[in-house]
This record gives C-alpha cells, structure tokens and sequence, in this order.
C-alpha cells in the first residue's frame, strides 16, 4: 500500500466513500437547508457553489484534514519562495512571479526575479505600444495590422483561449491569428488573405525545437522572403519568445527581436509571460496588466486563505473526492459564456499534462486514480449533443459550469435563457426523476397505460450527479485571470496530494522521439523492420499510396 492510502484522513475517506456511494444528494438537501451557506465560496470577483457533491461536514473535515497531512500549505510556501519542486527538471515553479504586483525581491539562484520580470515586462510594453501606434513598420514601410503567433500547446492554447475569452476587450488595432497545426492547410488558410507587409509573426516556443512550430515558422519565412525578395525583411516581421536565443538566432530571428523566457516557467502556465504578447498586442498592455493582476487577486487568496475557504483548495479536495474516491473517471467543463469557448481545450492541457501520470514522486507505481479525463464543450451546445450522456448513461461525470451573470454583449432576451438552462442543467443533474413522477407526468399528461408502461423506463434520470457552480461577474481580463489562477492553483493542490509531479512532461517525448525517426523514414528507403507489423505495413501502403498519380485530389 502507498504512503498515501496509509494516511489517516485516506483511510477515513475511504470509508466514507463508501457510504456516499449509498446516498443520494436529494436527502443531503433535504436534510440540511443549509447547503449553499456551508459548502460555497464568494470572492470579489466570483462565485463557487459545490453543494451539488456527494458531500457533507464530516466529508468536507476529512478533506480538509488530507490537504493537511499531505502538507499541502508547507508545498504552497515551497512554490511560491521559488523551492525546486520540479524535481525531475530541477527547476523552480514560479509563474505565480510573473503577475506579482510587490517590488519586493524574490531571490532565486542568486537572481532577482522581480527585476528580471518586471524589466521583461517593460521591454513588452515598449514593443507592444510600437506596434499598436503604427511605429513598427515591415520591409516596405508600411504599418503592422496582423499578428500571427505560431507555437503549440502552451505557447498556444493559453494566449488564444485569452484572445477568444477577452474579444469584447480588443480595440482591433492589429488582428491577432494563431497557428499551431503542421497541417499546412492551417497556416496556408490564415495566411491566403494577408498581406506579407503588414504581418508580424511571433515564433513562441519555450524550447525552440518543438518540430511543428519549427516547420510552420519555416513556411512563415519563406512566404514573407518569397514577396519581399529579401531576407533581411525577417527581422522587420519576425519576433520569437523563448528560452533557447542560440536556437532561435540560429533560426534566423534577430537578437534584439527575442523576448526571453525562463526555465521556471511551464509552458502550460506561460500566458503571463512574453508568451502572452499577443494578447497584449491585442488588447492593449493595460489590459494585459489587468489579467496579471486578476490572476494576483487569486494568488493572494490561494494564500492567504484559511484552507476551509480557499477556493483552489477546495476545488481540488471536490475532484480528488470525486475522482480518486468516488470512481468517476472524467470531468466536464461546461461554460455558459461562449467568451470561453476554448477553455475546456486550455484546462485539457492544464490538467492533464500536469497530472495524468501514475509514478509517484519516489518513482513508484501510484496505486489509486489520479486525475480525470477533462473534455468539454459550450454548455448549450453541449446539451445538444452530449448531455444525454450526463443526464443517463452508466458513467458518472462531474462537471464544472461556469456562467456569467452580465453578458459582455447583451442582446435583449438572449443571457436570460442561457442562464435558465444553466441553473436548470445543475438542478436537473443533481434532483432527476425517479419513476413514480414519470408515470405520474405522463397520467397527468393524458398518456394511454401502455404508452405509459412502455416509455416511462426511459424518462427515469437517477440524477445525483456532481456539479461544481462557477459564477463569474462579467469577463473581463481581470476576471479571466482570477479564473485562471484558480485552475492552475487547483492542479497544484491535485498534484501534490496525488503525490505525482505536476510540472514535468515526460509522456510526451516517446511519441515525439519515434514521429522524428519516422518522418526520416517516409522520406528514404529505410528499412522498417524496427516497427511492428501494424505500424510497418500502414507505413509501406502510406508510402506506395502517396507515389502514385492517381491520389484523389
Ligand atoms: O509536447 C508538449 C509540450 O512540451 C508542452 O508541454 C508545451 O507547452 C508544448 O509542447 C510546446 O513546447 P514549446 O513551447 O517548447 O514549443
């Protein structure tokens, strides 16, 4: 058995999984009207309800007595004084430096980190304002008006989430466009109405080696020196963020067009950095800062909060309740503000690169379930298409709904329906219906008893499904970066009661290493006996396939 499962409070929750398994949340109501009160949290800027869990006291005091044995607090300090707690890279996690609002020193290494982000943050203002103004001009002296960032992952999802989440926020002095797919037909459908001189292309990649990125900055190249006829014009449209210059000089990118980045900063949790320049090209820098100081508000929270209060904290106990001791296996995120349409997609990546792993930090196999599968869509779109599947499957999926009670566009009549079935959604998973009320309904409805017999099975919703309430004020940068925050700062909690290692990405690089071994081989006449036969002979009709003429087109 895993230290973990040996712990007091584990052992404790896992008898009383036990029992809540037994219950349904409708007699947890009913038995205490005291619910919301007990089990929500109000911040400034928004609000969590988790009443709707298989949760009641006692749950809660043993959730809160893991977060303790487990140290969560002292790991919290560890993170935010700038302690190693990437072990297996040997670095600090310190995005939590990047939206720090003290002048304070913050000494890492013998390096002050406030100066270094506080000057990289000036150099940003400087260049955002030059080409928002107009000043920066491409080869033939004309004005910027497009922004192209090329990058993938988390030099991709965090500042294209934001930019989609925060339109309503963009004065439209430059069109912000983002590539991340080695599909051409990506790039090729962004670039086709643009004018190579007018557009700015950002290279955003941490390592600057990331093989998709390389190719797409490649093209990006030759698609500008192919109009401009002249390779000096890269520095003029080319900038890059990263924390590998050499590679990136190589490349071809001038050195004084390179914003840094720092090894402390995961790239999953690098949208308060230089990554985040298109969003700042986008909306301004002073919006920019109103998203650092947002995701700040939160930080602050994440602190000092007592951790029966504490918003991340308890977002974090709620998934583990749900995941590790309960079973279920996935997780919905739902929005009900279509501003967010990409943050299931943002919190995908968040989440489950930093903790779907099952080694511990000792190296052992971890013997319980660590995080959930995270997938979602737009609420109502979603309850078009997969919220049968929440509603009645086999398979338990607790979600979080996230809602804003001011729309950042109102249209008359519209937000009044999307709430409706937001709130309606949460009640209806939670209550269902049991049979007796179906058949009543369906008498009361005037239904013949056979209709009834054979029809009212199917209308049965056994309800007791979880849902975390997330409702926001308004979106607005400093809002979304509250939200955010709370995310990233709930992975953190996960990750450290899990015991995994949230801030390293291994998983990715055998799928990496044997694409660029292949990729050599499409392209020779390589023997490809290493490979099993599946992957082989997919190979060998991939390559006697693409040599004929006849291919549709
Ligand atoms: O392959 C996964 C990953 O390493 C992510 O962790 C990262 O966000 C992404 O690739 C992009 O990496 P880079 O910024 O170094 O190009």
């Amino acid at each position: 058995m895993s230290a973990r499962q040996a712990l007091s409070s584990w052992k404790k929750l896992n008898q009383l999984a036990k029992d809540k398994k037994t219950q349904h949340m409708n007699t947890l109501f009913a038995e205490d009207s005291q619910r919301f009160d007990k089990f929500s949290i109000e911040l400034p800027r928004l609000l969590l309800d988790y009443s709707k869990n298989l949760i009641d006291s006692e749950t809660m005091d043993s959730l809160l007595a893991l977060a303790e044995e487990t140290q969560v607090p002292q790991w919290r300090s560890k993170m935010f004084s700038g302690e190693k707690i990437n072990t297996t890279e040997n670095r600090a996690v310190l995005h939590t430096a990047l939206r720090r609002q003290s002048d304070e020193p913050l000494i890492v290494d013998g390096e002050n980190l406030t100066e270094q982000v506080k000057g990289q943050l000036a150099d940003m203002e400087v260049f955002v304002n030059k080409v928002r103004q107009g000043h920066w001009l491409g080869y033939s002296g004309k004005r910027i008006t497009d922004i192209v960032n090329i990058g993938v992952g988390g030099s991709n999802l965090g500042p294209q989430m934001v930019t989609e989440a925060l339109k309503h926020y963009s004065d439209n002095s430059v069109n912000v466009h983002y590539v991340s797919n080695v599909d051409g037909s990506q790039i090729v459908e962004i670039l086709r109405p643009l004018n190579p001189e007018k557009v700015l292309f950002i290279v955003s990649s941490k390592t600057f080696t990331t093989a998709e990125t390389m190719t797409n900055a490649k093209t990006a190249i030759n698609w500008l020196t192919s109009s401009s006829f002249d390779q000096k014009a890269v520095a003029k449209h080319f900038v890059a963020v990263t924390a590998n210059k050499e590679n990136a000089m190589s490349f071809g990118i001038d050195e004084e067009n390179i914003f840094d980045m720092w090894d402390w900063v995961g790239g999953r949790f690098s949208l308060w950095s230089g990554i985040g320049l298109p969003i700042a090209l986008d909306l301004g820098f002073e919006q920019f800062t109103a998203l650092l100081q947002g995701a700040n508000e939160m930080d602050e929270h994440f602190v000092n909060a007592p951790m029966k209060d504490n918003m991340p904290v308890i977002m974090a106990l709620i998934s583990v309740w749900n995941t590790t001791f309960l079973g279920s296996q996935s997780q919905a995120i739902l929005p009900y503000d279509q501003t967010l349409h990409m943050l299931s997609a943002y919190l995908q990546q968040a989440e489950m690169e930093s903790n779907g792993k099952s080694v511990s930090w000792d190296g052992t196999e971890i013997d319980y379930a660590t995080v959930p599968t995270i997938w979602g869509e737009v609420g109502i779109n979603g309850q078009h298409a997969f919220y049968q599947y929440l509603h009645q499957s086999n398979n338990v999926v607790p979600a979080d709904f996230i809602g804003s009670i001011a729309s950042v566009t109102p249209v008359a009549g519209h937000h009044e329906i999307l709430m409706a079935n937001f709130f309606a959604q949460t009640q209806a998973l939670m209550s269902g219906v049991d049979e007796k009320q179906v058949r009543a309904d369906l008498k009361a409805k005037g239904r013949t008893d056979q209709y009834i017999e054979t029809v009212a099975p199917h209308k049965v919703h056994k309800g007791n499904r979880p849902t975390n309430t997330i409702l926001l004020k308004r979106i607005d940068p400093r809002t979304l970066g509250c939200l955010i925050a709370a995310y990233e700062h709930k992975i953190f909690v996960q990750g450290i009661i899990l015991q995994v290692c949230s801030f390293d990405q291994w998983g990715v690089e055998l799928g990496k290493g044997l694409a660029s071994k292949i990729h050599n081989e499409l392209e020779s006449d390589a023997n490809l006996d290493s490979h099993d036969c599946s992957t082989r002979s997919l190979m060998n009709y991939y390559k006697k396939e693409t040599k004929k003429s006849s291919l549709p087109v």
